[in-house]
């Protein structure tokens, strides 16, 4: 059965917004709410860090390589931690799985739920002053309760989310997220230390005006479908917006009506992005917005996860366009 929505006004805070939406989640005793309070505290903590970048030294590469192989940066490290110590004191989440981290980690508690994170997304813009995220999803565990967490508990389709969001660390911090009854953006008011409601109701805006993929990355690309899609939409002269955070350029599509496209290349042939921290959450919102977010075959939140660092072919952005280059890929 849908959830009602509650319509609420521009300007309330987050806090009040969670206890106004609570009424819908019977069953989650609170929980829930005291999750997505935990993590918004933390991105606020990682909010600072990130602002006062530019002043100290906690910029740069640390010299190690993530699961995924790309450059550590110190920052990465640090919203590694913010998150999993908010998560861990909170004690609503029994377990994180995180990109920077090789093996989930059991925070060793009763709590119900489990979260997946992209702690800090697009950690290549970090020392450029570039708009960068944290990507996250909210699951319950599926093993019972008296038995210890399991890789499989992290294992779940996407589509069987509780909730999802990101936060975008640019000129202004936002907090976008969904308990599957629509999408609300959130931003951070500086002066009072709290997010507001600023987007209530998001959808995908339907404008078939921009589309996002690092062209870079032409000549490896492993479906010629994407290619001849591209070419379609240099043809009808729209507009190439990629910053290379895949955060930012998913908040901008989601805004102004674009499609966010990273295919499988001779580099990634299984795509580059990840599953559980990035694609899922991204594709829950999409979908709550209105849009689509599909791999090759399947929608993204239609995939049943085999490892923790999976990645896939990622496709979002409003329904028709998503539909239109899926039927370039597979015709
Ligand atoms: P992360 O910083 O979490 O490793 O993610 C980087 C991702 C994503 O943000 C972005 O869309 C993509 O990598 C950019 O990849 P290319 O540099 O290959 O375009
Ligand atoms: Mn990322
Ligand atoms: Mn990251």
């Amino acid at each position: 059965m849908e959830k009602s929505r509650i319509d609420l006004p521009i300007g309330i805070t987050l806090d009040r917004f969670i206890k106004s939406n609570q009424s819908q989640y019977p069953n989650a005793a609170g929980e829930l709410s005291q999750l997505l309070r935990d993590i918004a505290l933390a991105s606020k903590v990682v909010n600072r860090e990130i602002n006062k970048a530019g002043l100290v030294d906690i910029m740069g590469n640390v010299g190690l390589m993530n699961s995924g192989g790309d450059h550590q940066q110190k920052l990465d490290l640090l919203a590694n931690t913010r998150f999993t110590r908010a998560l861990s004191k909170g004690g609503e989440a029994c377990g994180i799985a995180s990109e920077e981290t090789e093996q989930f980690i059991d925070l060793e508690n009763n709590g119900k739920y489990i979260v997946t994170i992209d702690p800090l997304d697009g950690s290549s813009n970090i020392d450029v002053n570039v708009s960068i995220g944290t990507i996250f999803s909210i699951y319950k565990k599926q093993t019972p309760p008296s038995e210890p967490l399991q890789e499989s508990d992290f294992l779940q389709k996407g589509r069987t989310q509780i909730a999802a969001g990101y936060i975008l660390y640019g000129p202004s911090t936002m907090l976008v997220f969904s308990t599957g009854n629509g999408v609300n953006g959130f931003t951070y008011e500086t002066t009072l230390g709290e997010y507001v409601l600023s987007h209530p109701s998001l959808l995908f805006k339907n404008a078939s005006t921009y589309y996002s993929m690092n062209e870079g990355l032409s000549f490896d690309i492993l479906d010629k479908g994407v290619t001849t899609y591209i070419t379609n939409c240099k043809e009808k002269r729209m507009s190439g917006r990629y910053i290379g955070s895949l955060v930012a350029d998913f908040h901008r599509n989601l805004l102004k009506g674009g499609i966010f496209i990273y295919p499988r290349t001779n580099q990634y042939p299984n795509g580059k992005l990840r599953l559980l921290f990035e694609a899922n959450a991204l594709a829950f919102i999409a979908e709550q917005a209105g849009g689509l977010a599909t791999a090759n075959e399947k929608a993204i939140l239609d995939i049943q996860p085999i490892r923790i660092h999976q990645t896939v072919p990622f496709y979002t952005g409003p329904k028709e366009m998503v539909t239109t280059l899926l039927a370039h890929i597979n015709h």
